[in-house]
């Protein structure tokens, strides 16, 4: 039997209590997130839980990540019901701390993946890397992991995040986690809540339109214009959507290739009203 899920809110506690787990020679696998969990969240505490003898999971809406007109004050937020799934799932801490403990008056640090976070969700969400760069080194710091897993339906933050441990030299495992899905296709995401019923019906639109590409894929086309064509041409047949990208790009680098030679990530952002969905798919892995 698991002993109780402990709640810590404290920085100095949380670190205090990783090094005591480290001390002991225990494995430390980390789970980060922004709460409101879904079966995506769940999956990847699952896939640490197998991996590790400590599992923490964070809880944090990180404010620097989020633009002056993006959803930070609405951000759907349920912290019962997220520790309630967390503790069902097997964690052993739940980090949630306050705003002002990780931002206390006079912070001014940031860590930029200069080149990686340029293009796709960071041309649209300027500085919106740097918050996720800068929030979770903070966090592996406080959590002093061995791995970290994180979801491949944020695939450039994936991308942002292995660039910088290598970088950096947290030392730390990086595991990529698949994107889990509704059975009609959606990406589960905390922000689906904001789709009205007609918006919702139509978000399919984005994983048809990999789904498309990929098929295209399969008959051995290789060109990038007509793979994202192909992806285009389902996500424009939903009207309430308005696609912001849809490219096909290097698999680890992110630059944009011409044609798939080696893996590739074919990447896509849809708002439907004022939420922005995402999605992706990678080819030749
Ligand atoms: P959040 O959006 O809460 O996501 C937390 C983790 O869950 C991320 O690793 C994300 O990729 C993963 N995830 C979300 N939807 C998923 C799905 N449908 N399938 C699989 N994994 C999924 O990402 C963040 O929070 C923040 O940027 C964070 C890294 C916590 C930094 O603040």
């Amino acid at each position: 039997m698991h002993p109780p899920m402990r709640i810590i809110r404290n920085p100095e506690e949380m670190r205090a209590l990783a090094e005591d787990v480290r001390r002991d020679g225990r494995r430390i696998g980390l789970v980060t997130t922004m709460g409101y969990l879904h079966e995506g969240h769940v999956s990847l505490l699952r896939l640490a839980r197998a991996r590790c003898d400590f599992l923490i999971m964070t809880l944090f809406v990180n404010p620097t990540q989020f633009g002056p007109n993006e959803d930070f004050e609405r951000y759907p937020r349920d912290e019962t019901n997220d520790l309630e799934k967390a503790r069902q799932a097997g964690t052993d801490v739940a980090f949630c701390p306050e705003v002002s403990a990780i931002y206390p008056p006079g912070y001014q640090t940031y860590v930029e993946v200069r080149d990686l976070q340029k293009p796709l969700c960071g041309a649209g969400r300027p500085g919106h890397f740097a918050g996720v760069a800068s929030v979770v080194s903070k966090l592996f710091h406080l959590t002093l992991p061995h791995f970290a897993v994180y979801g491949e339906k944020d695939y450039q933050q994936l991308a942002i995040i292995r660039r910088m441990v290598r970088d950096l030299d947290f030392g730390i495992d990086i595991i990529g986690g698949p994107i889990v899905r509704e059975p009609d296709g959606l990406a589960l995401s905390s922000r689906n809540v904001y789709l009205s019923p007609e918006e919702r019906a139509q978000a399919t639109a984005l994983s048809r339109g990999l789904e498309a590409a990929r098929q295209l894929y399969a008959t051995g086309v290789r060109e990038a214009d007509r793979l994202e064509q192909a992806a285009s041409a389902v996500i424009a047949s939903a009207p309430l959507g308005r696609p912001e990208y849809i490219e096909l790009r290097d698999a680890e680098t992110l630059e944009r290739v011409a044609r798939v030679e080696r893996p590739a990530v074919l990447a896509v952002a849809v708002r439907f009203g004022k939420t922005r969905l995402i999605d992706n798919s990678v080819l030749g892995r």
